[in-house]
């Protein structure tokens, strides 16, 4: 949860930390996050996507990757249409096409190239459109964790919420990833606010 900003002390010398809520900037549909290119032209990149499909058997995918239970596939296709945000890491490799001919000469425009794109991670966010959105099913394809990918997904989404001027933002976090969130500005029980649950008794 990203509580309100609290009153400094007077005692407090330290420069302030830079925090998701400055320099929020423009929205964009997509970021270049990383990018690496070979020598016969081929390239990689890793890019964060505000919105846009998402295939539910991708999204599940994904889970099993990261050992998440199996969820069905209607109840999630229909999560994802009825999320107020969605926001994917797709990994989008381009690579020359061979069956296009060869440049006849240094004016030709480039070949072609043939694109592929995978989803390698998904975070989603519900709301009430006005002041509140809990973040749900963060997660990166443990191929690709552990470059900062997961932070940016989390800090682009809380900057895309904070942009629509929705700044009450929660998430229930498994107890192995609290410090993952905590880095990122999230506290847990923010002055004494727990998190309740209900469950069916059966
Ligand atoms: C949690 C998860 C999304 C993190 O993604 P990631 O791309 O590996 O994380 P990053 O590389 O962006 O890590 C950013 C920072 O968080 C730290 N971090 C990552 N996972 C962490 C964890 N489980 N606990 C504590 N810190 C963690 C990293 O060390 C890194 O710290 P640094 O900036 O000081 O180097 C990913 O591990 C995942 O998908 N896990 C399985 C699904 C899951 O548990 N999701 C959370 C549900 S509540």
């Amino acid at each position: 949860m990203i509580p309100s900003r609290k009153g400094s002390t007077a005692s407090t010398k330290q420069p302030a930390k830079p925090s998701l809520e400055d320099n929020l900037g423009p929205e964009v549909d997509e970021l270049l996050l990383l990018e690496s290119g070979q020598p016969d032209g081929s390239k990689a990149e890793i890019i964060y996507r505000n919105g846009g499909p998402v295939a539910a058997a991708d999204l599940e995918q994904l889970c099993t990757k990261v050992g998440w239970p199996a969820r069905p596939l209607a109840k999630v296709e229909a999560a994802l249409r009825n999320s107020f945000m969605v926001s994917s890491l797709v990994l989008r490799v381009s690579l020359p096409d061979p069956a296009a001919p060869p440049p006849t000469g240094p004016e030709q425009p480039p070949a072609p190239l043939l694109v592929s794109e995978q989803l390698i991670g998904l975070a989603r966010a519900t709301s009430d459109h006005a002041f509140n959105a809990t973040i749900w099913d963060v997660l990166v394809d443990p191929e690709y964790q552990g470059q900062g990918l997961g932070k940016a997904l989390v800090e682009q989404m809380v900057r895309s919420l904070l942009r629509k001027d929705i700044s009450n933002i929660t998430l229930f976090a498994d107890s192995k990833v609290v410090d993952f969130y905590k880095q990122m500005g999230f506290e847990a029980d923010p002055e004494g606010i727990k998190g309740m649950f209900w469950y069916p008794r059966f």
